[in-house]
């Protein structure tokens, strides 16, 4: 079917549907597998049958489906089908790394395809939409939500957002293995304050635009097929209700024409925010700021036909959200074929092949945060193993947070990998500890196959509801006794392998001046207990990058290496230099610091053309060369600076990346491009332009002064 026959359709329908039945449209309701909001308003059967809902949440799996999707289309007036969507963030029932932790393998091809898997499992369990990819730019890891992120960096998080997007939705929405994608949440609510969940947000208009925006504009760009605006507020105007942003913004300005969906219950909450009085009010507000959907609030169904008697919408507003409705059920071809899901798609090889990438992702997403006296890798398989600490042998904590139809049971733990890996050794699991509560009496016995080992291996960090919606810590550190634990172990002297679990990360800076090695094995899905194998024994040599600065103590926060300039730049000597007094400035690791089995050196960093012109692009080259041992890959970074602009601009800006694969020995050149509007700014009044002059360029492995080499070049008129 052509668009154009969509759209006859589409205007046929509209012209047939009563006011419930459009408002209906526009009604989204849960089916109460996972609620992450106030619980069900309304029977989602009798609503149905009455023609008042338009699509579902929280239900997957094809006899389920079928039987809802059949009331919609043989029981229902019109037959209008429904869409079902779904929280498939990091893995369907194969479960890959989380988000945070998936960035910081800085693979797009990756990225993408984790996502095109997530998508061939949920459209095979009749899903046809997800809430993903979450893309808010998070630089506070007080805030749960940053594990569902791709950290801190807004280039890094546009690429991830395209990435995804394509992976999700593949080439046409209407295949049967596709689904549609959100971009969420629109926009800057990753700048809670304070990191407090569903906190107030104070940005300037720059930050938003700069930093928070772009994300969205690149998701848009590669086709999202929905948006979800953000909980928060902007300047005392929650984004659910913000006229400007969604509509002048995202749909005037960028041309989306896709489909707005609010978060849970949030047209409602616009009450609460205290900029509507009532439901109707409310309704109004989002109508007329451009949601087409109104997840679980029923604010539409109960508040818009009010609404429209006051006159504060008309019904022009409503016909234009349920047009996007079914153009979107339209491109997902559920008019002509309302079950997409029906021949079993999931064949034993493809669940094994999909296991595969989630063993490849995972193993990618393990940042070695510390390797003092070449630790790791452990190549000969250890006698007597004391694998300890609360999440050694724990499977289901791998799955994370948003864990979609993972189950628990079908995650490889660390004990189950290692064992996997070392079949020959003895392998002793003893927790010592929980990761909460205050008892003690397993921490002798650990300690005793502590001393008996010729390896521990110690498995600490957070459960997973400890990050993700809803979980804010404002104490980022190892809850429990785990400190006092760890402590324990390292004071026997052995040989100590730490594995940290998290959705953020953790501030225990004594545990990385301590411990010999250090992972951050975040929350790695299906294959993780494989993939740390794989790190440990050194068959896969570490190769990811911290997606976000990892602060050393909370009084850091916010940190992040894209910073502005002072007037007044540290200096040690001078009380009067921006720095704490009880504290260094410096984070515990950089953004971009992964630590790898060998030592790649960088050289010869040369741009051209040395004068750029505003059509050209530059061509930036630099040399690797690979002076360890091991074979491994490399993530070259690429920053600019503007030294000199008429607004101030950040000390370092990520603008491209590449990978080297490098054998020992090995020195290749890498080249990396450049597109002169990289170097574009936002001027004094937000708009973009280049200003001619100086232009710094910055190439290395992390956003470290140290670790960069730097060459010029210059804009020219
Ligand atoms: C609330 C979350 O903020 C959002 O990200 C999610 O998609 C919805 N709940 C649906 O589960």
């Amino acid at each position: 079917m052509t668009r154009q026959d969509h759209a006859t359709r589409i205007e046929k329908l509209l012209a047939a549907m009563m006011l419930g039945e459009k408002i209906g449209q526009l009604n989204m309701l849960t089916a109460d597998l996972a609620v992450t909001g106030p619980g069900m308003p309304a029977d989602y059967m009798a609503e149905l049958k009455k023609g008042r809902l338009g699509s579902m949440l929280n239900l997957y799996g094809v006899p389920l489906m079928r039987q809802v999707q059949r009331v919609a289309v043989e029981e229902t007036r019109l037959g209008i089908p429904l869409f079902f969507g779904y929280d498939v963030v990091h893995g369907h029932r194969t479960v890959f790394p989380i988000p945070l932790a998936e960035a910081g393998a800085f693979d797009p091809e990756l990225w993408e395809k984790t996502a095109r898997i997530a998508a061939i499992e949920a459209a095979a369990e009749g899903l046809t939409l997800t809430f993903a990819p979450m893309i808010d730019v998070a630089r506070d890891p007080r805030w749960g939500r940053i594990a569902e992120s791709a950290g801190e960096d807004t280039w890094l998080t546009c690429r991830l957002a395209e990435a995804k997007v394509k992976g999700f939705q593949g080439k046409n929405l209407a295949a049967q293995d596709a689904i549609a994608a959100t971009a969420k949440h629109l926009a800057g609510y990753g700048a809670v304050m304070a990191g407090r969940e569903y906190a107030q947000v104070e940005l300037s208009e720059r930050a938003f635009h700069e930093i928070y925006l772009p994300p969205f504009r690149a998701a848009v760009a590669a086709g999202a097929a929905a948006i979800m605006p953000a909980f928060t507020d902007l300047a005392g105007v929650p984004l659910t209700a913000h006229v400007g942003i969604l509509r002048d913004t995202v749909r005037a300005r960028w041309g989306f024409d896709g489909v707005m969906i609010s978060d849970y219950n949030a047209i409602a909450e616009l009450m609460a925010h205290g900029i509507a009085g009532d439901l109707a009010e409310a309704a109004a507000l989002a109508l007329k700021a451009g949601v087409d959907v109104d997840m679980m609030a029923t604010a539409y169904t109960r508040g818009l036909p009010v609404a429209l008697e006051r006159g504060l919408v008309a019904m022009s507003d409503i016909d234009a959200c349920v047009r996007r409705v079914l153009a979107l059920k339209a491109a997902l071809g559920l008019f002509d074929d309302p079950y997409r899901a029906q021949a079993p798609v999931m064949t034993a090889e493809r669940w094994t092949e999909h296991r595969a990438v989630a063993r490849d992702a995972a193993r990618r997403s393990i940042v070695l945060l510390v390797n003092r006296n070449d630790r790791l890798p452990i190549a000969s398989p250890p006698a007597r193993v004391a694998l300890l600490g609360p999440l050694g042998d724990i499977a289901p904590e791998m799955l994370g947070p948003w864990s979609g139809a993972g189950r628990g049971e079908e995650m490889v733990s660390y004990a189950a990998g290692l064992r996997a890996a070392w079949p020959q050794s003895r392998i002793d699991a003893a927790r010592g500890v929980e990761v909460e509560g205050e008892a003690r009496s397993g921490i002798k016995p650990a300690l005793d196959l502590a001393r008996a080992a010729d390896l521990v291996v110690l498995a600490l960090g957070e459960l997973r509801w400890m990050s993700g919606e809803a979980g804010s810590r404002a104490k980022p550190g190892l809850p429990g006794l785990q400190n006092e634990f760890a402590r324990a172990v390292l004071d026997l002297g052995r040989p100590v392998v730490v594995l940290l679990s998290s959705g953020r990360p953790l501030m225990v800076p004594w545990l990385f001046e301590r411990a010999e090695a250090v992972l951050a094995c975040w929350y790695l899905g299906s294959e993780a207990g494989h993939a740390v194998a794989d790190v440990v024994t050194g068959r896969w040599n570490p190769s990811a990058r911290l997606p976000v600065t990892w602060p050393v103590e909370v009084g850091q926060i916010p940190i992040f290496y894209s910073r502005l300039p002072t007037g007044r730049p540290i200096d040690p000597t001078f009380r009067y230099s921006s720095k704490y007094i009880d504290m260094p400035n410096e984070p515990m690791f950089a953004f971009g610091h992964g630590l790898s089995y060998t030592r790649f050196a960088y050289s010869n960093l040369r741009a051209a053309p040395a004068q750029l012109r505003e059509k050209d692009t530059l061509a930036v080259e630099v040399d690797v060369a690979n002076e360890g041992r091991a074979a491994g890959e490399e993530t070259v970074l690429l920053f600019v600076r503007d030294p000199v602009a008429s607004v101030s601009r950040p000390v370092l800006e990520l603008k491209g990346m590449a990978k080297v694969f490098l054998a020992p020995g090995e020195r290749r050149s890498v080249r990396l491009s450049l597109a002169c509007d990289a170097f574009a700014i936002l001027d004094a009044k937000l708009a973009p332009r280049l200003e001619p002059g100086a232009l710094e360029i910055y190439v290395g492995p992390a956003a470290r002064a140290e670790a960069l080499l730097k060459t010029s070049v210059k804009l020219v008129a």
